[in-house]
């Protein structure tokens, strides 16, 4: 179905399908690097939101970007397979792989549903660049679907590694970028989509299928397991009395170990890391290697203690009993700079401490809306000071910004008991001692 327009483009014409916090983020960066992009998404409220140039979630930078890059005609949206197979020759796969529910393994469904939809409007040479994070194994599937549904497309597998809140500067900026390819052809034109960035001095790593599958879920597997090694280190410091951000500090300059992700506290959620460690293992278990990731087992647990463990401190600090009290969570999403609240540890803990009969009020910047949705029984509130009203103890749960400046004798003024649990670790602990707070700190010393 080659269109004479699309065979005489000077520019590379790119596509990218679905329009997640990965996909919307790729096109248009890909735009923005003066490539002509076409994204797809099978949700039509999306498209249309997109080609307003509205961004669906919140992602710092990222509708700038997106409305730049519309005004001068290098990005549109649409929910036709075959309008994008007409664009482009270039097809990036950007939908979500979640976890399946009732196991441990991801559902590639969506992954398969857009190879399935796109593979009859394709030509030969046009290429399928797979980007979403997948089980070893799912880009030779793709190939070998390809071969009898579309002959002579070729398939690259191109993991992404951008984080949310810092999409577009890790989209545009990344640390590295790695291709599998099975033709010199393919990896040439990669090189030809990355030139801008290869130029740069960002390093390019050509490799098998199988290498640049993991890679992602190694890398994502390491980060986590950094994070809940600093946890454990938290569990242990505080039965020792130690501190463990001075603990991590001090460690962190080792630069064989380095200061980053080391943040002890309420530990990592979202729609990755944890997914993706428990991916992991079950693919692992398929593949004949459970025993080599025995170890993520106990990271995930860990990861999942620090919830429990919160809310075994929210209740000590209350004197043992949450049912009757007020509590105000300091955060909703999974992380700062983000509206995702996908496997969020503060709203793990909001639930359990409602369900142990606390009246819980969440603030969060920007993730209440998305947060109501999923758990519409709790109270919500996008003021800080009035979620903090009357509340007998505050959680810090979630690291933005705006609560660092909070000012603890102005919050004294408005909260009913001045007990405050940091759960990130990132409050001035004597500031807030100072102004009468009693403050605990996730594997810091009680005073
Ligand atoms: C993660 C990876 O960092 C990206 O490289 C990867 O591309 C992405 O997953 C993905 O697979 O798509 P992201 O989920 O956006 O990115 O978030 P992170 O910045 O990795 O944070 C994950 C969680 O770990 C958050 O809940 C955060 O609060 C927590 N965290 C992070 C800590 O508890 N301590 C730390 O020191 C750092």
């Amino acid at each position: 179905m080659n269109s004479p327009t699309k065979q005489t483009v000077q520019t590379l014409r790119l596509s990218v399908i679905g329009t997640g916090y990965l996909g919307a983020t790729h096109a248009a960066c890909m735009a923005e690097l003066g490539f002509e992009v076409i994204g797809l998404d099978v949700v039509p409220e999306k498209v249309d939101l997109l080609n307003s140039g509205k961004v669906p979630f919140y992602e710092p930078e990222l509708e700038e970007v997106l409305q730049r890059n519309i005004a001068a005609g290098r990005v549109k949206f649409t929910t036709s397979f075959a309008e994008v197979a007409d664009f482009a020759d270039i097809h990036f796969i950007c939908v979500g792989t979640p976890q399946q529910s009732g196991s441990y393994a991801a559902d590639v469904s969506q992954v398969f549903g857009a190879v399935e939809s796109l593979a009859p409007h394709l030509s030969p040479g046009d290429l399928v660049v797979g980007k979403s994070t997948v089980p070893v194994g799912t880009a030779e599937k793709i190939a070998e679907i390809l071969k009898i549904s579309a002959p002579g497309v070729e398939v690259v597998w191109n993991p992404e590694f951008l984080r949310e809140g810092f999409a577009v500067q890790d989209t545009l900026e990344p640390d590295r970028l790695v291709v599998g390819v099975t033709s010199p052809g393919a990896e040439s034109r990669m090189r030809a989509v990355y030139a801008p960035m290869i130029e740069k001095g960002i390093p390019f790593l050509v490799t098998d299928f199988p290498t640049a599958e993991l890679v992602k879920v190694a890398a994502n597997s390491f980060l986590a397991t950094k994070i809940s090694f600093i946890n454990a280190m938290a569990e242990v410091c505080e039965s020792a009395g130690a501190d463990v951000v001075q603990l991590a500090e001090a460690i962190g300059y080792d630069t064989r170990i380095g200061n980053k992700f080391l943040g002890a506290g309420l530990g990592f959620g979202g729609g990755c890391l944890p997914k993706d460690i428990r991916a992991f293992m079950a693919r692992a278990g398929e593949l004949g290697a459970e025993e080599a990731l025995t170890f993520l087992r106990e990271v995930d647990q860990i990861n999942l203690r620090r919830r429990s463990h919160t809310v075994d401190l929210a209740r000590k600090e209350l004197g043992g009993e949450l049912r009757g009290k007020t509590i105000c969570m300091f955060g909703a999403t999974f992380k700062p700079d983000s509206d995702d609240v996908r496997d969020s540890p503060a709203l793990d803990v909001a639930v359990a401490l409602a369900n142990a009969g606390a009246t819980v009020v969440v603030h969060d910047p920007k993730g209440t809306v998305n947060a109501e949705r999923v758990y519409p029984t709790l109270t919500y509130s996008t003021d800080a000071m009035k979620a903090a009203a009357h509340a007998d103890l505050i959680i810090h749960a979630t690291e933005w910004m705006q609560y660092r400046e909070i000012d603890p004798a102005e919050l004294a003024k408005v909260v009913s008991q001045k007990n405050i649990i940091d759960a990130r670790n990132k409050l001035d602990v004597a500031a807030w001692r100072a102004a009468g707070w009693n403050i605990r700190a996730l594997g810091r010393p009680t005073a």
